[in-house]
């Protein structure tokens, strides 16, 4: 199988003292730092902009997967390339997909496209050629602690045969309620990388040992 890369989520994380909470899931281990800007139009939510992202570049190595939850994403993206790995744009939000993918590209950063899980896959089958990462949602976007709707791991498992088939080597993101007890059946379906938000940021257990049983679950399988 293969080797799936974890993506914690500050969504939940102690925002009173974020630097600290970043390098907690550096030091845990994680292989990104998955940052969720929102802007009340997109989705109904705020949480934060460049000025905060550009702030934690500064605190922590780990490569930034930024989720643009914003309506025209074309206007944004440009605030986002410099500090991120992959910079990842809705296909719902714009009416011009391609554009911003190339504008994402030429920026420096990865490009990636997310769906809602109101969005077919024929939503970005014509632009499985320009991205770096297809990240589908497995809740509706817009706050962190939801229960992942099972029926999205099913595209995701037709997504993986699409990328396949078609010699694609974009990633599979997948993106909501990723918890130990689904994480191996995501990586299954076909998922590279899982975002993991409460799941990792919890009054429960640290985000180190949050991460190593998210770990322990893709190792075992089940
Ligand atoms: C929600 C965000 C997610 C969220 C995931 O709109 O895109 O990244 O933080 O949080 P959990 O893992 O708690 O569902
Ligand atoms: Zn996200």
């Amino acid at each position: 199988m293969r080797t799936v890369q974890l993506a914690p989520s500050i969504l939940t994380a102690d925002f009173s003292r974020l630097a600290e909470e970043v390098r907690a899931a550096e030091e845990g281990g994680a292989d990104l730092l998955h940052l969720d800007v929102m802007d009340g139009r997109f989705v109904p939510n705020i949480t934060f902009g460049h000025a905060l992202v550009e702030a934690l570049r500064k605190v922590t190595s780990l490569p930034f997967d930024i989720h643009l939850m914003v309506a025209e994403p074309e206007r944004q993206v440009g605030f986002y390339t410099e500090a991120a790995k992959t910079v990842n744009v809705h296909v719902e939000a714009t009416d011009h997909i391609n554009r911003v993918l190339d504008s994402i590209r030429k920026g420096g950063a990865e490009a990636g496209v997310c769906l809602n899980p109101g969005t077919p896959l024929a939503a970005i089958e014509e632009s499985l050629g320009e991205v770096d990462q297809v990240m589908v949602m497995t809740i509706n976007p817009g706050w962190g602690g939801q229960k992942l709707i099972p029926a999205q791991l099913e595209k995701v498992s037709r997504l993986r045969t699409l990328l396949d088939e078609g010699g694609h080597a974009a990633r599979i993101e997948v993106d909501g309620g990723v918890k130990v007890e689904n994480a191996a059946t995501c990586a299954a379906a076909g998922a590279d990388v899982l975002v993991c938000g409460s799941s990792v940021y919890n009054d429960r257990s640290s985000v180190a040992e949050n991460l190593a049983s998210l770990r322990a679950a893709l190792a075992k399988g089940s």
